[in-house]
């Protein structure tokens, strides 16, 4: 039986064997047939090294600079003008110059510079509320169903971008920002599970709030209609960059906006809604930081659909716009059906489903007007003012903390 402390045993002869057949449907091969010829004759094995590099090494280009394909040799430079957002050709997305994009690598660069942790935001008064039944009957519904849901959703985005998102993109800036998203979106799964595990939950009271989502029909909902866009363009039977592959993608990264720009902040008004009433002001706190992220990931998803929109504008037809503005009206009505779900006696104190739901039609029109769409709602009002409270401004910070002192430096508009 091997011991973990046994050396590791270095393959040799398999690598010799694959480096000799083709790379797809590779059947076994003995060691022994790598050692004779067909006559029986004994020949030297050949040097590992160079036989590897020749046989995987594909000879001719890929037709597209996806991340899935090989290194593309021969192609040690590319012209600015050949890379595209998505299905740029003949190069290889490994390499980070030239910089076709470089507002994209500000983003990334903003982002970097907003990194932050949860373990640094103090939780103690919080553990003493949650512990001393200072949150109400329908204060504790309302909080367990929110962190459950965001916490489910904040494992979908990473799930998205690694299966369909990032085997798409063929510009290096936006593969690195999004990359880097994948890890922010990580750190919000740990901000949630650091505020449970601060309220002094063992991991059982823990799974029993986590797991609410699978209970609760207008949460499951939700997350299983942001899975659908994932999953229309897993199956997607059209080869990759074609007209109907490249709709999926324009109509999964639509409803990931909706989720980064419209989902994420009315669930974090919840939570605000409770801060506001002195109720676990520490949990809002890692609530603020997450919506600073979000911000962040909302400007650069809706430059990423713009982008696409602008160098494949075939697209973007009639008819693809009136599906951008169904998508985004099935995400309001499966938003307003989350918040009387989880407010069930109309809302609590300062913050009631009505208004809710308003500031859900809000978002909804404020996101199709960033995708110079026609608005559905018209609402002329913010209906939570109050929210500007919890909105993180660079330059100021609005509670005592480490967490102060992480450099923070961008502006969240638009351009
Ligand atoms: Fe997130
Ligand atoms: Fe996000």
């Amino acid at each position: 039986m091997l011991d973990f402390d046994d050396p590791i045993p270095l393959p040799t002869s398999q690598l010799l064997a694959d480096a000799n057949q083709p790379l797809a449907n590779q059947p076994a091969v003995e060691e022994s047939a790598l050692a004779t010829s067909a006559d029986s004759t004994p020949i030297a094995a050949p040097p590992a090294t160079p036989t590897l590099m020749k046989t995987i090494l594909p000879r001719r280009l890929p037709e597209l600079a996806s991340s899935l394909n090989p290194v593309s040799i021969g192609h040690k430079s590319v012209d600015t003008d050949s890379i595209r957002i998505i299905g740029g050709k003949h190069y290889d997305v490994r390499q980070p110059v030239p910089v076709k994009y470089p507002s994209v690598r500000e983003h990334f660069l903003n982002a970097r510079n907003n990194f932050w942790t949860p373990h640094e935001i103090p939780m103690g008064d919080d553990k003493v509320q949650w512990n001393t039944g200072v949150l109400t009957e329908e204060e504790n519904w309302l909080f367990k169903c929110n962190i459950s849901y965001l916490t489910a959703s904040d494992n979908l985005v990473p799930d998205n971008l690694s299966n369909v998102i990032l085997q798409q993109i063929t510009a290096n800036e936006m593969r690195q920002y999004l990359r880097w998203q994948i890890a922010e979106e990580s750190n919000h799964i740990e901000s949630y599970f650091f505020i449970l595990e601060s309220f002094g939950l063992d991991e059982k009271g823990q799974g029993q709030i986590f797991s609410l989502y699978q209970d609760v029909p207008e949460l499951v909902n939700k997350l299983n209609w942001n899975l659908t866009f994932t999953n229309h363009l897993l199956d997607c039977e059209y080869p990759q960059a074609s007209p109907e592959a490249n709709t999926a993608l324009l109509e999964d990264l639509i409803s990931y906006y909706v989720f980064e720009y419209l989902f994420f902040p009315l669930g974090f008004s919840q939570v605000f809604a409770l801060a506001r009433q002195g109720k676990l002001r520490n949990t809002a706190q890692q609530y603020q930081y997450i919506w600073r992220d979000e911000n962040l990931h909302a400007i650069n998803e809706r430059w990423l659909i713009l982008q696409i929109i602008k160098e494949n504008p075939s697209l973007w037809t009639a008819k693809m716009q009136e599906r951008a503005r169904a998508i985004v009206n099935e995400a309001v009505e499966l938003e307003i059906a989350f918040g009387k779900a989880t407010m069930p006696n109309g809302g609590i104190a300062g913050l009631s489903v009505q208004s809710y739901a308003e500031y859900a039609r809000l978002m909804g029109d404020n996101l199709l007007k960033s995708l110079n769409l026609k608005p559905l709602f018209n609402i002329k009002e913010h209906p939570m003012l109050w929210l500007a409270e919890f909105e993180m401004k660079q330059e100021v910070n609005f509670f005592e903390g480490r967490v102060r002192d992480y450099r923070v430096g961008t502006a969240l508009d638009w351009n």
